[in-house]
């Protein structure tokens, strides 16, 4: 198998460097550590139940519910504390904020501090490890303001409550089959594959293009009687298939992976949607702002797809804590940005509601 004519991550980094001759490398450390981490991910979730690693985290290690009153499987746990261990000691962070983190993590005292926030979701998709199914990292860089890299004092939750489109990078690893790193730092989206021989991330995907158009789309339909009018019309008109308003048949599909369903999509198109809905009034949506929707939006927007709250895009949204959540629609642009017009526009009289009614086609 010819290896050599391949790009390594490290030499796309330093690449991608020398078109910014001032650059410190500190970001391209950052990224190389956040790789690191993510290959350590690798291994220990390929391990499965050999590693030890499965199941959930015990109370009398310290707690087995995270922030998000979630129950943490012991992988989140390993997980979050590899991103930790691979990234703090280097010096190019200011701090960090997690999933799995009530508040920011603040750099120890016996390391430099540095000029970039990391943010992350160290496993995405945890409920699918104990049966196998493929998992992910999520993860932003953004910059901390300039007074916080002067002084090097501890970061607050206001320090990382910078809208998505601040982000300097963000990037997924997917640990399915093969193991692979989707990365964005403003400039296209390119994809990489560990190889397993090298144990290095090569440069396999270059620059991602989401298709515009689609006829797959992804949601949890479970949820439906909580859905609001505008995702209720869209999904009913994609059921409808051929005969219906959008005049072709849809596939769907739900893995609860959202790294797995990202990378299907920026694989060959198709749109994601966990909305805001009305199960919980005190949950304006499933998956959180800082961590899951803005790296994600930032990815899809970069290669030419899109990311929407269903009214606002995602990169505009101004955060107001650390871990919130938000309605979040992405994928084909041309099917977002349709279920933005369903949310803009008064819904229609006529809806998709007659085929099914005693006035439908299928009466005699
Ligand atoms: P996490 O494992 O980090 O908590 O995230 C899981 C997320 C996301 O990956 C997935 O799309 C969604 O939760 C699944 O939600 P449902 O269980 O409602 O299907
Ligand atoms: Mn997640
Ligand atoms: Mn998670």
């Amino acid at each position: 198998m010819p290896l050599t004519h391949r790009s390594t991550l490290t030499q796309f980094l330093i690449e991608e460097r020398r078109r910014f001759p001032g650059a410190s490398g500190d970001f391209n450390a950052l990224i190389l550590d956040v790789a690191i981490a993510c290959k350590a991910i690798a291994r220990a979730v390929a391990f499965g139940e050999l590693g030890g690693f499965l199941g959930n985290h015990a109370v009398d290690e310290g707690g087995s519910v995270n922030v998000q009153g979630e129950t943490q499987k012991k992988l989140d746990v390993l997980s979050n504390d590899v991103f930790i261990r691979r990234t703090e000691w280097a010096g190019n962070l200011a701090g960090m904020a997690s999933e799995e983190m009530e508040l920011p993590y603040q750099i120890p005292g016996q390391f430099p501090r540095g000029k970039y926030l990391l943010v992350f979701d160290p496993l995405d998709g945890s409920s699918n490890i104990d049966v196998n199914v493929s998992v992910g990292s999520i993860f932003s860089v953004l910059r901390v303001a300039k007074e916080v890299e002067i002084s090097g004092r501890d970061v607050v939750e206001a320090d990382f409550l910078q809208p998505g489109s601040q982000q300097v990078a963000a990037g997924y690893a997917l640990y399915g089959p093969t193991t692979m790193l989707i990365l964005t730092v403003g400039d296209g989206v390119n994809g990489f594959t560990l190889d397993p021989n090298l144990g290095e991330f090569m440069l396999t995907h270059p620059l991602i293009r989401v298709p515009e158009d689609t006829h797959e789309f992804a949601i949890n339909a479970s949820n439906s009687r909580f859905w609001e009018a505008p995702v209720k019309r869209y999904v009913d008109e994609c059921l409808a298939g051929k005969t219906g308003p959008r005049g072709k048949d849809f596939n769907t599909r739900w893995i609860a992976s959202m790294v797995a369903e990202a990378h299907r999509i920026l694989m060959r198109g198709g749109v994601f949607m966990y909305p805001r809905d009305t199960k919980d009034a005190a949950k304006p949506g499933r998956l959180r702002l800082l961590y899951e929707a803005n790296p994600m939006g930032f990815i899809m927007e970069q290669a030419g797809g899109r990311a929407s709250t269903g009214e606002t895009p995602m990169m505009s949204v101004q955060p107001t804590s650390l871990h919130q959540r938000i309605g979040l629609v992405f994928g084909s642009k041309n099917e977002v940005e349709r279920i933005e017009r369903y949310h803009a526009e008064p819904a229609p009289k006529e809806s998709i509601e007659p085929l099914f009614t005693p006035r439908s086609l299928f009466r005699d």
